[in-house]
């Protein structure tokens, strides 16, 4: 079985036979990663540079250890420290590194459309890592891993993303990621924090945070992308916290039990609360520990797809 595209730009492109085989794939590299021998040298041959544009703990420390436990070559590449801070533009910067014979690219860029556009000019395998506020395709794959895990399968059930849709390139994928799975898929914050184009994209928008978590199997909370954010969209943080919070009363007061994640970073305390994120509902560290396997199958199927 191979994927039926050469780059993952987005889960906008991806079949659901990929996302399928992604996720089996997924599996295998996570029976792999608990035994104590920890690395398959599946890319042994294979170079990747991991090209970071923009601030990332979870998601460049995911892919370098999935590339190490895959046995590749890496280079590590950050903006702020490279001379992109010296005018170089981006084709130019991806041009020089792929000169020393990288074969494939994990990239993270503050700019929507980075990684397409990167697709057009340079020869290598593409791994869109987050693309500003469009798409995070290793992140919703990763999310979708992990639901399966706790609740079996995907189909049918109910998953509410809560908090700043407008901003999250989190919620864009998993939407595509969970309607191709056949999963319901509701969007809940502020008016000002969700797209007017929401509904055309067959998701459930709510502005209250009852109706979301009484109708959903799962809750997927994101964080208040401040650094996206050019304006003010709701007057307080303090007005967000009671409208939009999570909190363990609210949670207590549901007739079902949920299951919860965040794609982390958390800001505890305003879209949820320590007790909430740290309970037995939460797959919060689950999810950073599937993120690895995720990686490690996109990258591994991927590879088979070099200079093709
Ligand atoms: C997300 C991101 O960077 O898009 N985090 C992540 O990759 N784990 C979400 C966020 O920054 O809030």
């Amino acid at each position: 079985m191979a994927l039926s595209v050469k780059h993952l730009l987005g889960i906008k492109y991806l079949s659901l036979e990929d996302i399928l085989l992604i996720l089996e794939t997924a599996e295998n590299f996570k029976e792999v990663i608990n035994r104590p021998i920890k690395r398959v040298p599946s890319l042994r041959d294979i170079t990747i540079a991991n090209l970071f544009f923009e601030n990332s703990t979870r998601t460049r420390l995911s892919f370098e250890l999935a590339e190490k436990r895959l046995g590749a070559d890496i280079l590590n590449f950050t903006a702020s420290a490279s001379s992109v801070t010296k005018g170089e533009t981006l084709v130019d910067t991806v041009n020089n590194i792929l000169s020393m014979k990288v074969d494939m690219l994990v990239m993270r860029h503050p700019n929507p459309g980075a990684a397409i556009f990167l697709s057009n000019h340079v020869s290598a395998n593409i791994v869109n890592a987050g693309d500003g506020t469009h798409e995070h395709p290793t992140q919703a794959l990763l999310d979708a891993f992990t639901i399966r895990e706790k609740l079996g399968e995907i189909k049918g059930k109910k998953i509410a993303i809560i908090g700043d849709i407008s901003h999250s390139r989190v919620a864009l994928s998993n939407i595509f990621c969970l309607q191709k799975l056949g999963a319901e898929v509701m969007v809940c914050g502020p008016t000002t924090l969700i797209p007017k184009h929401m509904a055309s994209l067959g998701v459930r928008v709510t502005h209250n945070l009852r109706e979301a978590l009484n109708w959903c199997d799962v809750a997927n909370v994101l964080r208040i992308q401040l650094e996206r954010q050019d304006i003010k969209y709701f007057p307080s943080l303090r007005e967000y916290i009671m409208l939009f919070g999570i909190n363990k009363a609210i949670i207590d007061s549901l007739d079902h039990e949920i299951v919860i994640l965040h794609p982390g970073p958390i800001n505890r305390g305003v879209e949820i609360t320590s007790d909430v994120a740290d309970s037995s509902q939460s797959v919060i560290l689950d999810q950073v520990e599937n993120g690895v396997a995720i990686r490690m199958a996109v990258l591994y199927l991927l590879a088979g797809k070099v200079s093709s």
